[in-house]
């Protein structure tokens, strides 16, 4: 068989592999699907969110050849775009603050994007509102220029319900798990498979710390899940569960499916792996498809590394230990959240209206 020609690599996008995990984690005659975001270009799910994002903006001629499109982010989304410039000849500046990690700097100016850092925290000790506030600075400097605002911009989820929602409804699961931060990814895919197959479970993950489902946001490890405040792409009337878990436990689901299974995946994997055991445990669901978002290759310093763990003040919990918890992990029903009867205080609204 011949293998496919593509016109770009922007056409390599999607159509990720799913992989069946064997572990002694999941329950004896159910299923734990993994479907690995980390075979798209940029090595996460966001390269489709960028897709999306672009496309949208392209087709309704806001951008072409030659544009410029702005953007604040500190992760995969930075890079994912930064390669769609590439691909399609727009330039692309990236808004990004003192934590973003080197590495994002250099892969993003490789495919030639500019990077506009931010210094200054906010009154949170944040830098989401400042970089925000450069992003709409930058737009006076460029009045042309495109800020697709991921939080907001309803073509996230919308590309997602076309596309990865369509490949998650394909399969034979009767639970879909995945992590939120923006909830575009997550969200769309829901609304897809909810449509197809009626009766699905969704749960979405996040990480104590975060504030998307409530509660007061406080600092975590686990990159690229949660937020400060719950972004208009969290549309709460399409997710079923929560499930919350810590930087321990989805570190320590990270470091066992490496060692046993050969999946290298980041640490919103982890929380969503964790989920998906949780409620494979807790619930009569048989089969459970696990979106796991980026690689670990992204963390080789951080998640894979006992150094860092150990300077983090992060001890792997052991297989047993990690069963224990996801037996008696505590899942919440959408209603709780919608209540205001999570675990912790109620959203905080200042921080709330960040995306506005
Ligand atoms: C590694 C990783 N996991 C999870 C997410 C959450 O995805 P979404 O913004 O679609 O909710 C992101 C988004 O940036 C991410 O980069």
């Amino acid at each position: 068989m011949n293998s496919p020609i593509y016109q770009t690599i922007a056409d390599f996008i999607g159509n990720t592999p799913v992989v069946e995990v064997h572990d002694s984690l999941i329950p004896k005659g159910k299923k734990l699907l993994a479907k690995l975001e980390y075979y798209n270009p940029s090595f996460s799910v966001k390269d489709r969110t960028a897709l999306g994002l672009v496309q949208a903006a392209m087709c309704s001629g806001r951008l072409a050849k030659g544009g410029i499109l702005i953007e604040s982010t500190s992760g995969n989304l930075g890079k994912s775009l930064a390669l769609l410039g590439a691909v399609y000849g727009f330039r692309v500046i990236v808004v990004i603050d003192a934590k973003t990690h080197p590495s994002v700097i250099r892969w993003c100016e490789a495919y030639g994007a500019q990077m506009e850092m931010v210094h200054e925290t906010d009154e949170n000790g944040g830098y989401q509102k400042t970089r925000v506030a450069r992003v709409k600075k930058l737009l006076e400097q460029f009045p042309e220029a495109v800020w697709p605002n991921q939080y907001d911009n309803q073509a996230n989820p919308k590309f997602h319900y076309r596309t990865t929602g369509e490949e998650v409804a394909a399969l034979n699961a009767d639970a879909v798990v995945g992590s939120v931060s923006t909830g575009g990814h997550l969200c769309g895919i829901s609304c897809k498979v909810k449509e197809k197959k009626q009766g699905t479970t969704v749960i979405a993950c996040d990480v104590e710390g975060s504030a998307v489902f409530g509660g007061v946001f406080h600092s975590y490890l686990v990159n690229g899940a949660g937020l400060s405040w719950r972004s208009k792409n969290t549309d709460l009337n399409v997710l079923d569960k929560i499930c919350i878990s810590s930087d321990q436990e989805a570190f320590s689901a990270c470091r066992l499916l490496a060692k046993d299974s050969g999946l290298l995946i980041g640490g919103s994997g982890g929380l969503v792996v964790c989920g998906a055991l949780a409620w494979l445990n807790q619930s009569s669901s048989q089969t459970a498809v696990a979106i796991i978002p980026d690689t670990g290759t992204n963390y080789l310093e951080q998640i894979y590394n006992d150094e860092w763990l150990g300077q983090k003040g992060i001890t792997l919990l052991s297989r047993a230990k990690l069963n224990e918890c996801l037996k008696t992990k505590r899942i919440l029903d959408i209603e709780e959240v919608r209540r205001g009867n999570t675990a912790h205080s109620p959203i905080e609204t200042e921080l709330a209206s960040i995306s506005e």
